[in-house]
């Protein structure tokens, strides 16, 4: 979590960073700060609050310098105030650094160096390992290069790091291990950053940093990359396929808005090439390059977090339905703790729209040491996840800024439809004419999901009548079911109103002692081979004097007469059925945290890539 961002070269560093910490504060925002070098003097603005307070208070201050260092936080140790915020100096304040992620050993280490005498303004473990890189530096008589790499094979933990030193003026050092860090090359500059969107404006040449390198870049253009081991590296100069319109709002008025809008396209985008319904192919490339493992996989394990967890569970029904696969869907945080009994028969699918989360990455690499097969689905390009992976599919849907994940969720879902569909071709547990029946209907859905966005007006007017409600609940069965529980999500992340998804019929078993007139209760009953049972339930509410909202397909008189308030969707074939459901509820919760005044792109406590355990 957080954003870093660093510059050094010939032009004015400050602009540079305030600019990239705005576009990196989805990333974590609850302080900012910069660190500027000019003329021997190290001077360091910190604020608690978003970017914009930090800028508000630096316009009064000497913000000159061509070497910059700057981090939007998201705090892991110690609350979220100024002295705490980032960059921190070492106690002679000759350094000064950045840290996103955990040093978890940081309690020895620090009283270690208290008792040789150093004094901790902050409760950070970040200014723990900055004081233990001053120490080495002084005590050992090291360069600043050669400290950090010293210092870092002492902690343990996860970092993406920059470093500036005031009697070395000309570089500065990055480094990472289990944290995000792109460097980008200018002519004789350097920009770091936590991804590429800081930079693109600039440069599109690119270095990754891998995990347990780090890099000293020169003012002279030199760049150096060593491990932590002391072995020196060629860097690998990659080109950003990044466009600047699409880190931007594009004249919406929130990034979340924009994302939802832009679903038709990316389902579009994430399917091309991918697929033939004239034809009857699929062709997923990750697939294609192991088909004989994944063809013969005994099982397959998906293993994810929050919204990209829904969409696993998703897959879970789409693969067993048409595959014929067992399939576990497993949270990575549990997965990677609970010592799982994983074989090299297994296929491991991890989906993350970052790439970078922390649980995911760990339960990935425990399921390749046991000789699984990784198979990642990511939206990030060059992230960790997807470069640890044997194989994957990215989902090409460009960047995703809003902390709520809307347009990622829909592409993870086209990946995993399209994956299903591949693996039930090959093992043939699938006819080809229902094959075709299926990707006709997937060609269809970015219309049917830009005539779902056209009942925004109405979703908005429903939104009006209950955003004051104190809790909801989502119910939903089958392949429904995972869509209440990511429509639930949505509206607790934005809106702060608690929200439960639950099976429809689980609701009989414990949360129908929650409903009364005052609870309204989102019935997802797009799946027709459900309907009966839905009516059911939905009747069983009405019973209690529960609000009624159903999302429904289109003509769906029964339901109609019952609910209090619907939202007719198109329909398509069942098994799309989670693609075009999910959108209302986007914009229902999108809707609702609006009347509530909340802040729908930053909500409270959250950051868009969780790079801590
Ligand atoms: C989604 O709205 C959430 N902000 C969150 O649950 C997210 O899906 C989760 O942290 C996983 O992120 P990833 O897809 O980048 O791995
Ligand atoms: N652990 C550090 C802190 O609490 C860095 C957190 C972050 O990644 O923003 O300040």
């Amino acid at each position: 979590m957080c954003g870093i961002v660093a510059y050094i070269g010939s032009r004015e560093a400050y602009p540079i960073l305030i600019k990239g910490l705005r576009r990196l504060e989805y990333r974590g925002y609850d302080s900012a700060g910069v660190a500027l070098l000019n003329k021997g003097n190290l001077s360091v603005y910190k604020k608690e609050g978003k970017v914009a307070v930090l800028e508000d208070f630096a316009k009064n201050h000497d913000i000159a310098g061509n070497i910059g260092i700057g981090h939007t936080r998201w705090a892991t140790h110690g609350v979220p105030c100024d002295r705490n915020a980032h960059p921190h100096l070492s106690n002679s304040h000759r350094l000064a650094i950045i840290h996103n992620g955990i040093i978890e050993n940081y309690a020895s280490l620090k009283a270690e160096l208290e008792t040789r005498g150093y004094v901790f303004e902050s409760d950070t473990d970040t200014e723990v390992l900055l004081n233990l890189i001053e120490d080495i530096q002084k005590e050992e008589k090291r360069t600043i290069e050669e400290a950090v790499r010293v210092a870092l094979n002492e902690v343990v933990g996860a970092y993406a790091i920059v470093v500036i030193d005031k009697n070395e003026p000309d570089k500065i050092i990055a480094a990472r291990k289990g944290s995000p860090l792109v460097i980008g090359i200018g002519q004789n500059e350097f920009f770091v950053a936590s991804d590429a969107s800081p930079i693109i404006e600039y440069t599109n040449n690119v270095v990754y940093l891998n995990d347990e390198e780090f890099a000293v870049l020169n003012r002279n253009g030199q760049l150096d990359i060593k491990t932590l081991g002391n072995l020196e590296k060629t860097p690998y100069i990659q080109k950003l396929e990044m466009d600047l319109e699409k880190i931007e709002k594009g004249g919406y008025e929130h990034f979340m808005l924009k994302e939802i809008y832009e679903q038709p396209q990316v389902i579009l985008d994430c399917m091309r090439g991918r697929m033939n319904a004239e034809q009857g192919w699929i062709k997923l490339g990750g697939v294609n390059e192991y088909a004989t493992r994944i063809n013969n996989a005994k099982r397959i394990i998906i293993t994810a977090c929050g919204t990209s967890w829904h969409s696993g569970l998703i897959g879970e029904y789409l693969i067993e339905e048409l595959a014929r696969v067992p399939v576990e869907v497993e949270y990575a945080s549990e997965f990677r703790y609970r010592n799982p009994i994983v074989t090299q028969n297994d296929v491991v699918l991890a989906i993350s729209q970052s790439g970078e989360t922390a649980d995911t990455l760990s339960a990935i690499q425990i399921a390749k040491e046991r000789q699984a097969l990784i198979y990642g689905i990511c939206n990030v390009i060059g992230s960790s996840i997807a470069r640890e992976a044997h194989a994957g599919s990215y989902t090409h849907a460009g960047p995703e800024i809003g902390v709520a994940s809307t347009k990622a969720f829909t592409v993870q879902v086209t990946i995993l439809t399209l994956m299903a569909l591949q693996l039930a071709q090959s093992k043939g547990t699938i006819s080809q004419s229902r094959l075709r029946t299926i990707l006709y209907e997937m060609e269809q859905v970015p219309e049917k999901v830009k005539q779902t966005l056209k009942l925004d007006v109405k979703i908005k007017e429903i939104a009006a009548k209950y955003f004051e409600a104190k809790n909801f609940l989502y119910l939903g069965r089958g392949l429904a079911f995972p869509i209440a529980l990511e429509g639930a999500l949505k509206l607790k992340e934005i809106s702060y109103i608690h929200a439960e998804g639950y099976p429809a019929a689980e609701m009989k078993h414990g949360p129908i002692a929650l409903i009364d007139e005052n609870m309204p209760v989102v019935f997802i009953a797009t799946n027709k081979s459900a309907h009966e049972k839905i009516v059911s339930n939905i009747q069983e509410v009405k019973a209690r004097k529960g609000k009624v909202i159903a999302i429904i397909l289109e003509g769906d008189e029964t339901i109609k007469g019952l609910a209090d308030d619907y939202i007719e969707v198109p329909d398509t074939d069942e098994l799309l059925s989670p693609l075009v459901a999910i959108v209302p509820l986007q914009l229902l919760s999108y809707h609702i945290a609006l009347m509530r005044g909340c802040n729908v792109d930053q909500p409270r406590n959250l950051a868009k890539s969780v790079t801590v355990e």
